[in-house]
C-alpha cells in the first residue's frame, strides 16, 4: 500500500475540517464573481453544534464545487483545500486498489458509473478522431451482451456504432467463435477502431470478462483498440476477492477504469469514480471552458466536493485490511447462500469472487421474488433470471427465511 491507511475518527475529522478551512469562506472573504455560495442559511443552518462533529455534513453545508479534474494542471483556487482530498482519493484508488504506478493516473469523481463509462468512451472516440482522422462510423464500442446499458446509451450520445458480443448462457463468457464472426463483419463494414469495454463484474451476473478473448481476436484481425474496464459494480469487490485479478492497471492493456462508490462502498449517490492513465484526459478538454480555472475535461461540469470527501472518509475509516475483511465477510455469506441453493437444486450463476448470485427464474415464483425484493433481468418481458446482491445489510439471518420459503415452494 502506498497511500491508503486506516485513520481514527479524530484524524479524519481534523483532515476534513482543515481542508474546508483552506477553501474559500464566503462569509470571511469578499467573493463577488462566482455563481456559488454555502447552502442557503435559512434552510441549512451552519451554526448547528452537531456540525462540528460531522465533517461530511459540514462539507455539504460549505458546498465546495469540484468542477474540473484536479489531478492535472490548475484548478479553481477557491476550493483548493477539499480538492486535495479528492486528489489523494484518486491516487489511493488508482495505486492501492487498481495497482497503477504512483503518480501515473488522472481521474475525478463522476456522477456515477454511467458518466465514468461515457467519459472513457468520449476520450477514446476523440482520440481516434484527432490522432487517426477517424470518422464516427469507423469507431465502434465493443462489449458483451451482459454489459450495462450505459454502453448503448454512450453509443447513442457519441454517435458511434456498438457491437454486442454474445455470451454463453451458462458461463456468461464471451463466445470466441461468434466474436470473430462479429468482428469480421464489423471490419467488412468499415470499422477500424475499437473502444473495448471489459466487465469487472456485470450488473446482472457479477460475471467477469476474459480480456484475452477480446484482445486476441482484435489483434488477429488487426484492429486498433483501447481498453476501458467497467468496474462500476466490481471495482471495490473483485480486486480484493479474486486470486489474480487481471483487469487492473498493472495490466498494460487496461487504460482506464470505472468504479462506483455509491454501490458497494455505500457512499452517497453521485460518487462514480473515473481513473485513466496520465496523458489521456486532454482528449476530453473543452477549450471553450475559459472561465473555469484549469478548464474542464469532465462530462459533468459543476459537482459537489462533499461527494469525494464521503468516499475518502469511508475508505480511511476501514483502511485496506478492514475493507478486505468486509468483502470477504460478504463473500462468505454469498457462499452460504450458494450452498443452500445447491442443496435445493436451484440452478444459479455465481463468479467465485463475487457477492452476487443470479438464479434461473423458472425456480423462483413471483410472490417469493416480490416478498424478498429479488430483482429480475427484465421488468417488461418474461424474466429469465433473478439476482440477489449480498450487500452489508443482507445477512444470513435475512437469507434464512428466503431459503425456508423456497424449500416449501419446491416441495409442493
Ligand atoms: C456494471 C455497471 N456499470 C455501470 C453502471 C451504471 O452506474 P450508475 O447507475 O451509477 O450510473 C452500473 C449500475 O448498476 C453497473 O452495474
Amino acid at each position: 500500500m502506498h497511500f491508503w491507511k486506516k485513520l481514527t475518527n479524530n484524524q479524519i475529522k481534523e483532515r476534513v475540517f482543515s481542508a474546508l478551512q483552506k477553501n474559500v469562506d464566503y462569509n470571511e472573504r469578499t467573493i463577488l464573481g462566482v455563481p456559488a455560495s454555502h447552502l442557503d442559511e435559512k434552510v441549512f443552518n451552519r451554526d448547528l453544534v452537531f456540525l462540528d462533529d460531522a465533517p461530511f455534513l459540514s462539507s455539504m453545508v460549505y458546498n465546495p464545487n469540484h468542477i474540473g479534474c484536479h489531478t492535472m494542471g490548475e484548478s479553481e483556487e477557491f476550493f483548493a483545500g477539499t480538492q486535495e482530498i479528492e486528489k489523494e482519493l484518486i491516487e489511493i484508488v488508482a495505486t492501492d486498489i487498481l495497482k497503477n504506478e504512483p503518480g501515473a493516473s488522472d481521474g475525478y469523481i463522476a456522477s456515477g458509473g454511467t458518466e465514468a463509462n461515457m467519459q472513457a468512451m468520449w476520450i477514446y472516440r476523440n482520440f481516434y478522431k484527432k490522432q487517426h482522422g477517424a470518422k464516427h462510423q469507423e469507431i465502434a464500442i465493443l462489449c458483451s451482451e451482459d454489459s450495462h446499458y450505459s454502453m448503448p446509451k454512450a453509443a447513442n450520445i457519441l454517435n458511434i456504432p456498438m457491437i454486442s458480443a454474445k455470451v454463453d448462457d451458462n458461463t456468461r463468457l464471451v463466445d470466441e467463435a461468434q466474436l470473430r464472426i462479429q468482428l469480421e463483419e464489423a471490419k467488412n463494414n468499415g470499422i477500424k477502431y475499437i473502444i473495448l469495454i471489459a466487465n469487472m463484474m456485470t450488473t446482472m451476473f457479477g460475471s467477469v470478462d476474459n480480456l484475452e478473448t477480446y484482445t486476441k481476436a482484435l489483434k488477429d484481425l488487426d484492429f486498433d483498440y483501447k481498453v476501458h474496464v467497467d468496474g462500476a459494480y466490481g471495482g471495490f469487490v473483485y480486486p480484493f476477492s479474486a486470486k489474480e485479478p487481471n483487469l487492473l492497471m498493472n495490466n498494460p492493456e487496461v487504460n482506464s477504469v470505472t468504479l462506483d462508490a455509491h454501490k458497494m462502498v455505500q457512499a452517497p449517490f453521485g460518487t462514480g469514480i473515473f481513473i485513466i492513465r496520465k496523458g489521456w484526459m486532454q482528449y476530453a478538454t473543452t477549450e471553450e471552458a475559459q472561465y473555469v480555472q484549469g478548464m474542464d475535461a469532465t462530462i459533468i461540469g459543476s459537482r459537489s466536493g462533499a461527494n469525494a470527501i464521503s468516499i475518502w472518509m469511508i475508505l480511511m475509516t476501514y483502511g485496506p485490511h478492514g475493507w478486505f475483511e468486509k468483502i470477504h465477510l460478504l463473500n462468505y455469506r454469498t457462499q452460504w447462500l450458494c450452498d443452500q441453493l445447491k442443496e435445493l437444486g436451484v440452478e444459479f450463476y455465481r463468479n467465485p469472487a463475487s457477492n452476487l448470485v443470479t438464479m434461473r427464474a423458472s425456480y423462483i415464483p413471483e410472490d417469493i421474488a416480490h416478498k424478498y425484493g429479488i430483482v429480475p433481468d427484465s421488468h417488461n418481458e418474461d424474466a429469465k433470471w433473478y439476482k440477489i446482491v449480498v450487500m452489508s445489510h443482507v445477512t444470513v439471518d435475512l437469507l434464512i427465511p428466503f431459503i425456508e420459503d423456497m424449500k416449501i415452494h419446491l416441495q409442493k
